[in-house]
């Protein structure tokens, strides 16, 4: 019952969910952060000199996209090569197989623990199926950068590179869409 209404809260509170353990804990600690002032009597931290840029790590989501609806309709930059798949493969397994399951059909070991089941990413999908135009990969983007009901985000794990690489994974080898025959060529030739 506790778990019920725990999943319940988390439903219809997703800032809560994005608040859940795995994804802040590490950084949540007493220890002074960077550039934070260690002086009491000057609390606050200096300005961003000028030009300064985000760095891998940080939450870059409300840079460079602002909404779910906005990331719906970004074209994917990054092409799909054998390279860039198979950098997604590498950070699907540790991002998102936990849930979804190496399968991708949500059968993950932690996915088995939540009461609402992860989705199903692939093209065994009984609920929608995964076509270009209402499902682009601006949408797989955009669940990763702002997260669901329960699914958490992963703007501040995933750089946005990263994250069009996972959703090339998605698509490529999870949806069998393969790699392209130009793309595939041009990786072995180089
Ligand atoms: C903690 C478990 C968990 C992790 C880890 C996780 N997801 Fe999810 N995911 C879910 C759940 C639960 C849903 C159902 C929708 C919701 O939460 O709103 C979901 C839904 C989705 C959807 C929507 C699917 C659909 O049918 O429309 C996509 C896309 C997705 N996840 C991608 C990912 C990717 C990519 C990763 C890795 C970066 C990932 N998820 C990591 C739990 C997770």
């Amino acid at each position: 019952m506790k778990n019920l209404s725990l999943a319940i809260i988390l439903l219809f509170v997703p800032v809560l969910a994005h608040a859940w353990p795995w994804s802040m804990d590490m950084a949540n600690q007493i220890n002074v952060k960077p550039q934070e002032s260690v002086d009491p009597a000057n609390p606050g931290m200096n300005p961003f000199p000028k030009r300064s840029v985000p760095a891998p790590g940080t939450a870059t989501s409300s840079i460079e996209v602002k909404d779910k609806d906005a990331a719906f309709k970004l074209v994917n930059p990054v092409p799909v090569t054998a390279r860039t798949v198979d950098m997604g493969h590498r950070l699907f397994t540790i991002y998102c197989v936990p849930c979804h399951g190496k399968s991708g059909t949500g059968d993950g070991y932690v996915g088995a623990k939540l009461i609402m089941q992860p989705w199903n990413l692939t093209s065994s999908n009984d609920i929608h199926p995964w076509d270009s135009k209402d499902y682009p990969d601006g949408y797989i983007f955009g669940m990763m950068t702002f997260g669901g009901a329960v699914m958490p985000l992963y703007a501040m794990d995933l750089t946005p590179t990263e994250r069009w690489e996972v959703v090339n994974y998605v698509r490529a080898v999870l949806q069998k869409r393969g790699i392209p025959p130009a793309a595939a060529t041009a990786q072995k030739t180089k």
